[in-house]
């Protein structure tokens, strides 16, 4: 049949609209499973994100200055002493306020707008369609061009805050090698690097980091730094879907070993001092 297509803005070009078939998709394969899993990963990593925002323990090792990526940075009077590496400029905080309450949200942003865990989502969580050639269950579409969806198009925003919570992270990690008894390096502080690194490639890799890169020039040659930051971005950019779920796994990884440290449930493994 014929109809118009509403989401493209030229509202009086005749395009298909859907097979007119009985079932939901004629794919005999099990096509659900990426969505499934993609949906536990999800989920899993909101719900122990969440918990460990709220939990105010376990975020702070003193002896070996590790702090969860999770509460940084820490600007409240609420942070244990030594957490804050960037003083305490806003008072007492109340227990439903996570510490980290300033960048959280953004990063929250960060990946919700990400253009790849938008895939991610509207196929595993919006159904808008879970899979090709299977039926979505919505009667319209119209895209990112109304709210909710619309807030979509600020994802370069949040990646400028993003940038530069990854250079604090990486402060984070370059001050836990002075710990109590001065320089030395443990088991954490490998943790720590690796995950600011994955959080680099992460957040290199965005799409919206190969716009400013790159974006808007008539001329490559006639900008041979920007094109060659460009092209480096453009290698990372391939694996972003990889480095996204990397950093939800090193985030998680790096505020565990500091929870289970901080809290003497486990000894950190010295390798120097
Ligand atoms: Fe994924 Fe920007 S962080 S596209």
């Amino acid at each position: 049949s014929e109809a118009t297509n509403p989401g493209d803005g030229a509202g009086d070009v005749p395009v298909r609209t859907r097979a007119a078939l009985t079932r939901r998709t004629l794919r005999a394969d099990r096509w659900w499973i990426p969505p499934l899993f993609t949906t536990l990963g999800l989920t899993a990593f909101v719900v122990y994100a969440t918990i460990r925002s709220f939990m105010r323990e376990g975020y702070w090792d003193a002896e070996h200055h590790y702090l969860t990526p999770f509460y940084s940075p820490c600007l409240s009077d609420s942070c244990v002493p030594g957490s804050s590496h960037f003083g305490t400029p806003i008072g007492e905080l109340p227990g439903f306020i996570p510490l980290a309450f300033l960048s959280l949200p953004f990063l929250l942003g960060f990946r919700l707008t990400c253009y790849y865990y938008r895939k991610a989502y509207y196929r595993s969580v919006w159904f808008a369609p879970p899979a090709c050639a299977v039926t979505e269950p919505h009667a319209r579409y119209t895209g990112e061009t109304r709210l909710p969806l619309v807030v979509q198009n600020v994802h370069r925003y949040f990646f400028y805050v993003a940038f530069v919570i990854t250079v604090i992270n990486t402060y984070d990690a370059v001050v836990a090698f002075g710990g109590q008894r001065g320089f030395g390096i443990g088991l954490g502080n490998i943790i720590l690097l690796v995950n600011v690194f994955f959080l680099w490639c992460y957040t290199l890799s965005c799409h919206s980091c190969r716009h400013v890169t790159g974006g808007r020039l008539k001329h490559f040659s006639k900008n041979p730094v920007r094109y060659w930051i460009w092209t480096q971005v453009s290698r990372l950019n391939v694996r972003h879907m990889q480095f996204a779920w990397i950093t939800l796994g090193t985030l998680v990884l790096t505020d565990l070993y500091v929870w289970l440290v901080s809290t003497d449930t486990i000894s950190d493994l010295r390798l120097l001092n």
